[in-house]
């Protein structure tokens, strides 16, 4: 058990997730859990960092992604998934934390600059947007978090994290590890459904795991392909292409995926075919997904207990991090 290394990782409950999301973390979620120990964390105060005038909007998207975890297959007996807000000592945490962090550091982070931009803060960022990597670090340490699997767009906040473990260790002491970042082989980032280097929410490209059949088929069959590619018999470019992309990544016969890719790059395969076939793989795909939510769905009361046992349990856990930290500042008068 002990020699079992410790994962944290989470999500922002914006919305629900989507096919992105599964290629950039949930799928070594759900492979990991079986061989590590993992606390999956739904981070509701982060999202609240750039929605503070619109909660209803997260509690929503709380039970959204939740189902979404367990749809996938994240399975609570193996893996314990927690909601932030019920971890006060992560906020008491990153608070020791922020003192160890420059403003002009904050504002280095590229994630965080490429977020301000898209979302036009421009001068008014919220101070509490702005040091969310430092929360983010007290996400992952609270459990001293060896592995962190996330996108490639997270890799920013890991290195952020570690910088602020090394200050920690130096001034107070050796208490905490650095982490490591653990970012999908095959394909970090998935491109949108129009052909975008990203699929997300904002820009409307993204095929959601909650998708019923129709809609994905609808979204399958008005995807983007290769622009040049006006009649069948000519011949198609397949890099780019997000319909290839998304049969390299979801299809498993890939002699079959090989042999349409030399025949559209040679010319006489039609969109309509690939899409068609896509269609059909990315079904399978969801197939598993769609029944296992069924079994969640509209039982809330299982929903909450799920998240309430898994919020109780880290709590321990986290009393003990900050006990330590405590003492290691030497804050053990009271
Ligand atoms: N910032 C992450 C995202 O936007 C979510 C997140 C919050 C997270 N805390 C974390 C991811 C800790 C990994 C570890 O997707």
């Amino acid at each position: 058990m002990s020699d079992k290394k410790i994962i944290l990782t989470g999500d922002r409950p914006t919305g629900k997730l989507h096919l992105g999301h599964y290629v950039g973390s949930l799928q070594n979620r759900v492979k990991l859990q079986s061989t590590h120990t993992q606390y999956v964390m739904i981070a509701d105060q982060q999202a609240l960092t750039d929605n503070a005038d619109n909660p209803q909007k997260i509690i929503d998207a709380i039970f959204d992604v939740l189902l979404d975890y367990l749809a996938v297959g994240i399975d609570p007996k193996q893996t314990t998934i927690f909601a932030q807000s019920g971890i006060p000592q992560i906020s008491e945490l990153a608070f020791y934390y922020l003192n160890l962090v420059t403003v002009a550091r904050l504002s280095r982070n590229p994630t965080i600059k490429d977020e301000i931009k898209q979302r036009g803060f421009e001068e008014s960022i919220p101070a509490g947007f702005l040091v969310y990597p430092v929360h983010q670090a007290a996400d992952i340490t609270i459990v001293n978090a060896q592995l962190v699997p996330v996108g490639a767009d997270q890799l920013p906040m890991i290195e952020q994290t570690n910088e602020i473990v090394r200050s920690f260790n130096r001034i107070y002491g050796s208490v905490f590890n650095e982490v490591e970042a653990l970012i999908p082989e095959k394909c970090s980032r998935l491109m949108g459904t129009n052909g975008q280097e990203k699929m997300s929410k904002s820009l409307n490209n993204a095929i959601y795991l909650a998708d019923d059949a129709d809609t994905v088929s609808k979204k399958v069959m008005g995807m983007y392909t290769d622009p040049n590619h006006l009649r069948a018999s000519d011949p198609g470019r397949v890099e780019g292409n997000p319909v290839f992309t998304y049969l390299d990544t979801f299809g498993t016969d890939t002699q079959k995926i090989q042999d349409l890719k030399d025949h559209y790059t040679r010319g006489g395969l039609g969109d309509v075919v690939v899409k068609k076939y896509l269609n059909e793989v990315l079904q399978e795909f969801l197939t598993p997904i769609r029944t296992r939510r069924k079994e969640f769905e509209g039982n809330q009361d299982l929903l909450k207990t799920i998240l309430k046992q898994g919020t109780q349990d880290v709590r321990t856990i986290a009393e003990q991090t900050i006990k330590k930290v405590k003492t290691a500042i030497g804050l053990t008068y009271i």
